[in-house]
């Protein structure tokens, strides 16, 4: 019997990165995944891949930042199993290191709904079903960029911040009522999320800095990794553990 044996899962961003080891993960320990993204050919590939035939896993398209989706989406999830009990918010989007007063209107919405209000908006919408349950756990994937101030540009930075923010608020308000909320900062993982930077368009201070901030990088990780920690937090090993931004980032920040 798997750590999460009969579990219901809601990942989102699940076809790429940290979110497609997630999936993975929590399909090799037993759970049932609902793996939503908004990039519906990577889904079906995701499916395709997936250990044991992938029958555990139904793949949803969803863009998180459009709240009719994600109605459809959570009815679509309890419709099919009956109830969700653990919420992987993991879609997110990096910024191009735009420093303050050089952040448009469009880059400061598109990073705030993808990575604020997407998760707010499915916090929101799970939480009574949760309650009805008197169960639920979120997890919710922020980064060591809402812990610190350089390690991004302000945008993700801020987005990061508020989600800790949100986590934390979150876990302590629902503690009494079976739920928990706590998030995962990552330091910096292989995956696609950097493939949209324009290094082109940094500004020669930025570049610096990005350069020296990553020469105190002790190394990498690997996706795998982080949906470790993710597992840990979504089962009953963590259960005294609520409100907590975990940092796996192999001691990137403890310099
Ligand atoms: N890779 C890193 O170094 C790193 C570090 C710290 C935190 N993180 C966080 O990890 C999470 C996962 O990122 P990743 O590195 O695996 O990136 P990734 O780009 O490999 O995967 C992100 C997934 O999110 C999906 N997505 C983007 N916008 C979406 C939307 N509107 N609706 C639904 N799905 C959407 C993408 O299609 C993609 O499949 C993000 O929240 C990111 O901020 C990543």
């Amino acid at each position: 019997m798997g750590k999460l044996n009969s579990k219901v899962a809601l990942v989102t961003g699940a076809a790429s990165g940290i979110g497609r080891d997630v999936c993975y993960k929590f399909l090799e320990e037993d759970a049932v995944v609902i793996a939503a993204d908004v990039d519906a050919s990577a889904l079906e590939a995701l499916k395709k891949e997936a250990p044991g035939k992938g029958l555990r896993l139904h793949v949803i398209q969803c863009d998180i930042t459009k709240e009719r989706e994600l109605e459809r989406l959570v009815s679509a999830a309890i419709q099919e199993q009956g109830h969700i009990d653990i919420l992987v918010n993991n879609a997110g989007v990096m910024d191009n290191f735009e420093a303050v007063a050089d952040v448009s209107n469009s880059q400061w919405d598109r990073i705030m709904n993808v990575n604020l209000r997407g998760p707010f908006m499915l916090m929101r919408l799970l939480i009574p079903h949760f309650l009805h349950h008197k169960y639920g756990n979120i997890i919710n994937i922020s980064s060591i960029g809402g812990l610190q101030g350089g390690r991004a540009g302000a945008a993700y930075t801020t987005s990061k911040f508020a989600l800790n923010g949100l986590t934390k608020n979150t876990g302590y308000l629902y503690a009494e009522q079976g739920i928990r909320c706590n998030a995962v900062a990552p330091g910096a993982i292989e995956t696609h999320i950097g493939d949209a930077i324009d290094y082109t368009k940094l500004s020669k201070d930025m570049s610096e800095l990005l350069i020296t901030g990553m020469k105190l990088n002790p190394r990498m990780g690997k996706p795998k990794e982080i949906a470790e920690v993710v597992l840990f937090l979504a089962c009953e090993d963590s259960s005294m553990i609520n409100g907590e931004v975990l940092v796996a980032d192999a001691a990137w920040t403890a310099y």
